[in-house]
């Protein structure tokens, strides 16, 4: 399974059969390596509906017809704007897809649309993603605050990668992300969600660096985390 890792929220997941795309947030994001016009993921999933995580999603989802995963008042408000292949899902939910399974977990955070109009469309609640494939496991948070239940998450979970949001002032920053990467224990740490926007600027390589369980790793746009497929766990 290759894990990459594209700026912003922005994952990547290829697995030996499918390509998966989480929060494609693309052709606003100048860190995006990514081109908004060619990707063609099989399948997107979506934590949450702010713009820059739901991103390019209706223009991909109508040029591939790719299947689009997201909580269920997000999957019905992408539904009404014409988007057809949709599952909705919500937290605490599992599905089997063909091509993983995912896992909503909760995240606190807000979650809404602000549509071309500028008019704010409210889609639910927020969730985060645990993917599971090859045998694999990989969390990608969301954006959230710290919360306690991430112990459970971690001692639930045999997590290969965590994605976490560390750009404080709308998700966690640095120090709770520290926190968070205790109670997930997950075998690498990659910050997410910092440096996009000035309100959000922070030094990865230093949060990397005082990561204390598991191995702290910052990932630039268009870096890949390899993962051997288990076949035991499979
Ligand atoms: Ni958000
Ligand atoms: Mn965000």
């Amino acid at each position: 399974m290759k894990v990459s890792y594209h700026g912003h929220a922005v994952i990547q997941i290829e697995t030996e059969t499918h390509r998966i795309l989480i929060d494609p947030y693309i052709s606003e994001n100048e860190a995006c390596d990514l081109d908004a016009e060619t990707v063609k993921p099989d399948a997107i999933l979506l934590t949450h509906g702010h713009n820059d995580h739901v991103g390019d999603t209706m223009a991909i989802a109508k040029r591939t017809g790719c299947l689009v995963v997201a909580p269920y008042e997000l999957a019905m408000y992408l539904k009404s704007r014409g988007i057809e292949n949709i599952h909705f899902m919500h937290i605490g939910g599992t599905h089997e897809f063909d091509f993983g399974r995912v896992k909503y977990t909760q995240a606190f955070h807000g979650s809404s649309y602000i549509d071309e109009e500028g008019h704010i469309q409210y889609t639910g609640m927020p969730g985060g993603i645990l993917f599971y494939a090859d045998g694999r496991t990989v969390y990608h948070a969301g954006d959230t605050g710290l919360f306690s239940d991430m112990k459970l998450i971690g001692d639930l979970n045999e997590i290969d990668v965590a994605f976490l949001p560390i750009g404080d002032n709308t998700t966690m920053g640095p120090e709770d992300a520290l926190l968070a990467a205790d109670w997930i224990h997950a075998k690498t740490v990659v910050p997410i969600h910092f440096n996009t926007f000035p309100v959000i600027k922070q030094d990865p390589h230093a949060f990397v660096s005082d990561v204390r369980t598991g191995e702290g790793k910052v990932m630039e746009p268009g870096d890949v985390i390899e993962l051997v497929v288990d076949s035991d766990l499979e």
